[in-house]
């Protein structure tokens, strides 16, 4: 795991960012999985600003988003594809018809539809760069606690916890559904690159369990110690419970040589 401390959740952004554009600029067919929620939104912003003020062009990327809540139209406020359409799809050159969310509705086998989003993900060449969000209780994409490692794309019930940490996007009285379509552990795991990114107090434990823990279904996160190219990157409070920072600190000064003579990946 490559790990990366910055001092606020601005420079996360620019730094995930650079990630980002890095692969849309150097792939000819860039396959990008994306993330909803707070933390990617900043991410969200710059590459906007790059595609506005230096023509980035996104016109051959294709996208899978990490997850769709369950029987929800896509032009309903609260859908994660409303939320990818305002932040990004609809203010860059992407094609919609390169867009993917797995979405289930109410008369839809979830095991099918499930089986349908990672075949379209097979058919694009699979995930070169995952953007990831990390849950205060360790989930990624809405792999809940408990999750398996094996897992690919299915119906998750979500947690109180996580029902409660995103209440705070609805409406009081407005319906907050409990169950959401997400990739699987093994589909985030099969990405050539992951890049995780936690800003915030409330994020310290579970970043802690993710990087310094033991592989847990407790923490769905810690399984990107078993993965070959994870970048997290952090802010100093996101950090703040992690036992190594002078460590990465010094590390990270040092990759930065070689990511300057021979790019990021
Ligand atoms: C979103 C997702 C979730 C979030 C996580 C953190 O598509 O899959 O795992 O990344 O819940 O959410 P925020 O960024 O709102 O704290």
């Amino acid at each position: 795991m490559q790990v990366i401390i910055l001092e606020n959740p601005d420079e996360v952004a620019e730094h995930a960012s650079q990630w980002v554009i890095e692969f849309i600029s150097k792939k000819a067919k860039p396959v990008l999985g994306l993330a909803t929620g707070s933390t990617p939104i900043n991410l969200y912003k710059k590459l906007v600003k790059s595609h506005q003020e230096f023509d980035i062009d996104f016109s051959h990327v294709t996208t899978f988003n990490l997850d769709e809540y369950h029987n929800i139209n896509a032009n309903n406020e609260q859908s994660y594809r409303t939320f990818m359409t305002k932040n990004l799809f609809d203010k860059v050159n992407i094609n919609d018809k390169n867009t993917h969310l797995p979405t289930c509705h109410q008369d839809e086998n979830p095991r099918q539809q499930g089986f349908v989003f990672e075949e379209k993900i097979k058919k694009a060449g699979g995930i070169d760069l995952q953007i990831l969000g990390i849950g205060a209780n360790g989930h990624i994409g809405f792999n809940e606690p408990s999750s398996s490692f094996a897992s690919r794309t299915r119906l998750k019930t979500l947690t109180k916890q996580t029902l409660e940490d995103n209440s705070r996007l609805f409406k009081t009285g407005e319906y907050q559904p409990t169950m959401a379509m997400t990739m699987g552990i093994s589909t985030i795991l099969d990405a050539q690159y992951v890049l995780l990114m936690a800003t915030g107090k409330n994020k310290a434990n579970a970043v802690n369990e993710m990087i310094s823990g033991p592989l847990s279904a407790k923490c769905p996160a810690s399984a990107l110690q078993l993965h070959e190219h994870a970048i997290v990157i952090l802010d100093k409070e996101a950090a703040s419970k992690l036992p190594d920072q002078d460590y990465y600190l010094w590390a990270n000064t040092e990759h930065q040589k070689i990511n300057q003579a021979y790019g990021l990946f």
